[in-house]
């Protein structure tokens, strides 16, 4: 999923032969599944019409404070449309705006929001090369960037004047890479390395039988997708389900039984930072796998003993380094806290998190869930609510750690 998925953005876009570019930054944007408002000043409508942005963007244009609607004047509030942007990007940005941009001049909409704007605004200068390499632009631009403003420095090449030189506004495709490698760079998760188990295990007990349980593995892909969506780089170690994930940065791994399960999670282990350990793994497995079909004989099936498995969460936590964090599930239906704190102190974790049975709305194929996320120090309750809701608050919980 891309990181600019439902993000709400401002483009302003100022009096510059450049301004068609913006366009085309538009559709990029979105084609990310961005919500688009575009503000224009009065000198961008020489250059480009407002019916190309609204048309493009699904949304009116801004261009005055206030606008005739049927002999109705009707108010354009820049305080609203600060407060609903989750980014704002001006490009491009001409010499004149930046400069009005750094004195505080609000007597347009495009410098009003601005002001009222308190999330992060990246700028695209665009103007000729002695205008761009003046000190009082330069002197312009590096204070925006002082006062957190992101600049997006413009590119060498042939200018509207004729000329040759620094002053191009960057190509849409890259403002669009350096606005998603922001939005990455600051995602809690980011370059996380995340080993996630889910769903069930089977352990065999002859060539068409097996031991298993009712775990859907939905809770467990819901937190490989949410920590992916956080920036993380995951990997899922699955038991039989039925899901399949759409993320295809996510690296799947499927496995049977327990064992395999360990085994593939002990050669993943050394490069990962974060476990996330949600499968629901049999405790036993049959001391020994029959080849062929068991036949029905007396009343009694003596033949299958179960033996205990490993234990995988234990197996890594004796490993582990002290940089290296493991948090397990514990699905309880008596004692809940206790039993919790108990597997957390035993399994020598990070982090449980707790799911009773006798909760209403959790459960294996449940789409919601509610959980206590509990660590030595603290247990918090995370309310009912879609699974991939409660994976992200379990990992912002995580982040914290
Ligand atoms: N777990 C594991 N390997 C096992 C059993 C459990 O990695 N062989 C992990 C689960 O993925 C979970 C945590 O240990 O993160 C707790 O699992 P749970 O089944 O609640 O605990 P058990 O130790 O199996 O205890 P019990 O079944 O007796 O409650």
């Amino acid at each position: 999923m891309s990181v600019l998925k439902d993000k709400n953005i401002l483009l302003g876009v100022t009096g510059s032969i450049a301004a068609y570019k913006s366009v085309f930054l538009l559709r990029l944007l979105k084609k990310e599944g961005c919500n688009v408002k575009v503000l224009l000043t009065r000198s961008a409508l020489d250059f480009i019409t407002p019916l190309t942005f609204s048309t493009l963007s699904n949304n009116k244009v801004y261009i005055d404070f206030v606008e005739d609607e049927k002999f109705e004047k009707k108010w354009n509030n820049h305080v609203e449309l600060a407060e609903w942007a989750d980014y704002f990007i001006i490009s491009p940005a001409t010499s004149s705006t930046i400069s009005k941009l750094v004195n505080g001049n609000s007597d347009n909409i495009l410098l009003a929001t601005f002001l009222s704007f308190s999330k992060t605004v990246f700028f695209a200068p665009s103007m000729d090369l002695e205008m761009y390499k003046s000190p009082s632009t330069s002197a312009n631009i590096k204070t925006l960037i002082e006062r957190g403003c992101i600049c997006i420095e413009p590119s060498e090449g042939f200018l509207a004047s004729g000329m040759q030189g620094k002053g191009r506004v960057e190509e849409p495709e890259n403002i669009l890479e350096i606005l998603k490698n922001h939005i990455r760079e600051n995602l809690i998760l980011n370059k996380k390395k995340i080993l996630v188990t889910a769903g069930p295990t089977y352990e065999m007990i002859d060539s068409v039988r097996f031991i298993g349980n009712f775990s859907s593995g939905k809770m467990g892909f819901a937190i490989a997708e949410a920590a992916s969506n956080l920036g993380a780089d995951v990997f899922l170690v699955t038991g039989p389900t039925q899901l399949k994930t759409e993320d295809i940065s996510i690296k799947v791994f499927n496995v049977t039984s327990a064992d395999e399960m360990l085994d593939q999670c002990l050669k993943l282990f050394s490069q990962i930072d974060i476990c996330i350990m949600n499968a629901a793994v049999s405790d036993y497995k049959p001391a020994k796998k029959f080849d062929k079909k068991l036949k029905k004989k007396t009343d009694l099936l003596e033949e299958v003993k179960l033996v205990l498995n490993k234990d995988i969460i234990k197996e890594l936590s004796d490993v582990k380094s002290d940089n290296q964090i493991i948090v397990g599930f514990a699905l309880e239906t008596d004692d809940e806290l206790n039993n919790a704190k108990l597997k957390l102190k035993n399994k020598n974790l990070n982090a449980i998190v707790m799911n009773s049975l006798n909760d209403p709305g959790s459960g294996f194929d449940s789409e919601t869930n509610q959980v206590t996320f509990i660590t030595e120090l603290i247990s918090k309750k995370i309310n009912l609510n879609s699974k991939s809701v409660v994976a992200h608050e379990i990992l912002t919980e995580i982040a914290n750690l």
